[in-house]
């Protein structure tokens, strides 16, 4: 039986991340908490390490490198350079941000951070797209790319893709109108009007109770790292789902702050999807 309060290396990490089905040629985004494994020797760095190792040369590492606020038409967000606009999504996304060779999307709330092969494909464009994660954007191309998201100790609460299909399934209700956004391009800083994230709870707002149904549908697997939870979640799948769910339960006054329904639940479940 493992010590759970023993020092975790990157070599476990890597060898925990190996368990779960993650290997040499995959394109991984991962979301994380350092703290939630116990002591990790090395810290950050020794988490990117491990991503690394998993996926070998040939695959890609991806974090979110989020910058998000209170933002809209109102408070438009404040200029972004991907050079030097720090992350707010845990220690590692910040370390692996500022690692050399690791591209970022040029996005003043939801870049991508991505290093490896497939790094340039994932992120360039950003800026063009109207959603922070929609259809066209480097959230997109992971799940058309077939990445899995890990969830290292932080749960389904935290995976952004979720937003994706939320921007193409209820544009109006999730994003505010177009916001001047002062964005950094290596030809200097540009103003692009770009649909950022609005405030919002409806069907796939409790991301805990699609847990179970991410399981049914084979599209999550779960280890244990050091005491870390680690999910490794199925990105096209995830995608598709959740635009299921909410093609059944859109948007309305009655559900608006609900959760996902029981009977859609079930009817996901039968596959009526
Ligand atoms: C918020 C969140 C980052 C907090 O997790 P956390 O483990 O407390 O914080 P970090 O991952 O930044 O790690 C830093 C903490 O790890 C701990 N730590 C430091 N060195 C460590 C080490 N070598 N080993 C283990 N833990 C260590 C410290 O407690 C440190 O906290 P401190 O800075 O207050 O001292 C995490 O819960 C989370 O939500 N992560 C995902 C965020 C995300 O991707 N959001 C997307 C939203 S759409």
């Amino acid at each position: 039986v493992p010590d759970r309060h023993a020092p975790v290396s990157a070599g476990a990490i890597a060898d925990g991340l190996s368990h779960v089905g993650v290997g040499t040629g995959d394109i991984v985004i991962a979301h994380s908490s350092l703290r939630s494994f116990g002591w990790v020797s090395g810290g950050a760095e020794a988490l990117i390490d491990a991503l690394l190792t998993a996926v070998g040369n040939t695959g890609t590492v991806c974090m979110p490198t989020l910058s998000y606020g209170d933002y809209g038409p109102a408070r438009p967000p404040p200029p972004f350079d991907p050079a030097t606009t720090p992350s707010i999504v845990g220690r590692a996304a910040e370390a692996f941000r500022t690692r050399p060779g690791v591209a970022r999307s040029l996005h003043p709330t939801h870049s991508l951070a991505a290093l490896g092969p497939s790094a340039e494909a994932l992120v360039v464009g950003h800026e063009a797209e109207l959603t922070p994660c929609g259809p066209g954007t480097p959230w997109r191309r992971l799940a058309d790319k077939r990445a899995k998201v890990l969830l290292l100790g932080v749960g389904t609460r935290v995976c952004t893709l979720f937003h994706g299909p939320e921007a193409e399934v209820e544009l109006e209700a999730r994003c505010w109108p177009p916001v001047p956004c002062r964005l950094a391009t290596p030809a200097g800083e540009r103003i692009f009007h770009l649909r950022l994230h609005r405030p919002y709870r409806g069907a796939v707002s409790n991301r805990a109770r699609l847990r179970p149904v991410l399981e049914r549908n084979g599209l999550l697997r779960e280890t244990r790292i050091g005491s870390a939870s680690v999910l490794v979640l199925d990105a096209a799948g995830l995608w598709d789902l959740s635009v299921s769910l909410l093609r059944a339960r859109p948007t309305n006054r009655r559900n608006r702050a609900s959760l996902v329904s029981r009977r859609a639940v079930r009817r996901v479940l039968q596959g009526v999807w």
